[in-house]
């Protein structure tokens, strides 16, 4: 009797342990547990409701060194605040030669549903093993679930043998008249017209546009767009996505040819897309970027940088360095767009930290100014 007693109360004391493990003290610019305590491990990802749980996708980097070993992780969580390591969506390949062999380089996987075929696509930014990051392809895998396993579908250039859908003849002649290969100066003027007439479409008009720093932007209509940084991370590319999410329409355009955008994340609010870049450093923080457009077609005007207010808790950072960070996706939370980002840790990039900022709006426009609380918290 005494036995059983003591049995029941360390279990109740166990439960209570185990639901105290909250992760409701996730705090901007800290470590963030999930609920076995491991810091949330899936970075340069987005978070995507199904039902009634919510999917945390992202990068899983390594301690130690930079290629990906594992591949793309999965979380999940009712309520945006305890994660539970569902494992790895998206697995690296053991065979050698595979696109995606271990060794290989995955970044920004973004996760939709398609309502059509009812499957999970991922996209992502593929970099073949041992070729650094010259390869710039983006890769497709697809689940039935959301928790995978994604089966890898294909990696590719975008647009081969495409224009962009507002080049005339005229302007296809005159990009044809380029020749990347003469410029040994960049960022005169005379250089910067020529990125304007498209003189890397041209360039890479056959095996098609490279394909970096990427996101995915689900329309209301359900028609899917990839954005990514293009050209030697000069240009972004808005292309429009088949019917099933898994290839390319040939309709896209260019957004501010030569701007050096990166990190691309997209929100849509009554009626105007609001796209937020970083600009071009690698793993340091650097000036944020915004565009709007009514259009997703553009034209896209480009405005100051929505970061604003005192310095972040974290190391001080300033607003004009995006508080450390770098922009990964914008996530509806309760119909208000919130900023996910990453603060890299290029030392330890499996312990780089997220950050969540609400995005609300002054004048019209996007402002985000940072907060220690997570935005739901
Ligand atoms: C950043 C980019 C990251 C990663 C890194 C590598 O600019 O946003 O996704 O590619 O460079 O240095």
């Amino acid at each position: 009797m005494k036995k059983t007693k003591i049995q029941a109360w360390l279990v109740a004391a166990l439960l209570l342990l185990a639901g105290t493990t909250d992760t409701s003290a996730q705090v901007n610019g800290q470590l963030w547990p999930d609920v076995d305590g491991q810091h949330i491990n899936a970075h340069g990802g987005n978070i995507i409701k199904h039902g009634d749980t919510y999917y945390w996708y992202g990068e899983n980097r390594p301690y130690r060194g930079f290629t990906t070993e594992v591949g793309v992780s999965v979380y999940s969580s009712a309520d945006l605040r305890k994660w539970k390591n569902e494992g790895v969506a998206l697995s690296v390949s053991s065979e050698p030669g595979s696109d995606i062999e271990r060794g290989c380089i995955m970044e920004r996987p973004k996760v939709v549903y398609n309502a059509k075929t009812r499957k999970f696509v991922m996209l992502f930014h593929l970099e073949l093993k041992g070729r650094g990051y010259e390869a710039a392809r983006v890769a497709f895998a697809v689940s039935d679930t959301p928790e995978g396993p994604f089966t890898f579908v294909r990696s590719t250039r975008v647009n081969a043998g495409k224009w962009p859908r507002s080049f005339d003849e005229q302007a296809i002649a005159r990009a044809k008249t380029t020749d990347a290969s003469a410029w040994k100066e960049w960022w005169t003027p005379a250089w910067r017209a020529e990125v304007e007439k498209g003189m890397y479409l041209w360039r890479d008009m056959q095996g098609g546009q490279m394909s970096r720093d990427m996101t995915v932007y689900i329309d209301d209509d359900g028609r899917a767009y990839h954005i990514t940084s293009s050209q030697e991370n000069l240009t972004l590319l808005v292309s429009e996505l088949t019917d099933d999410y898994l290839d390319f329409t040939g309709r896209y355009e260019m957004v501010a040819p030569g701007g050096q955008n990166e990190a691309p994340c997209i929100f849509k609010q009554d009626g105007t897309y609001w796209l937020i870049c970083s600009g071009c450093t690698g793993w340091a923080p650097n000036e944020a970027r915004m565009f709007c457009s009514k259009s997703i077609w553009g034209p896209w005007k480009q405005l100051p940088s929505p970061f604003a207010g005192p310095n972040a808790s974290y190391r001080d950072m300033p607003a004009n360095k995006t508080f450390g960070a770098q922009g990964t996706y914008i996530m509806q939370m309760g119909g208000k767009p919130v900023f996910m980002a990453d603060i890299w840790n290029p030392r330890h990039l499996s312990q780089s930290l997220h950050l969540w900022l609400p995005i609300t709006f002054e004048d019209g426009r996007p402002r985000i100014v940072w907060t220690d609380t997570v935005p739901g918290r």
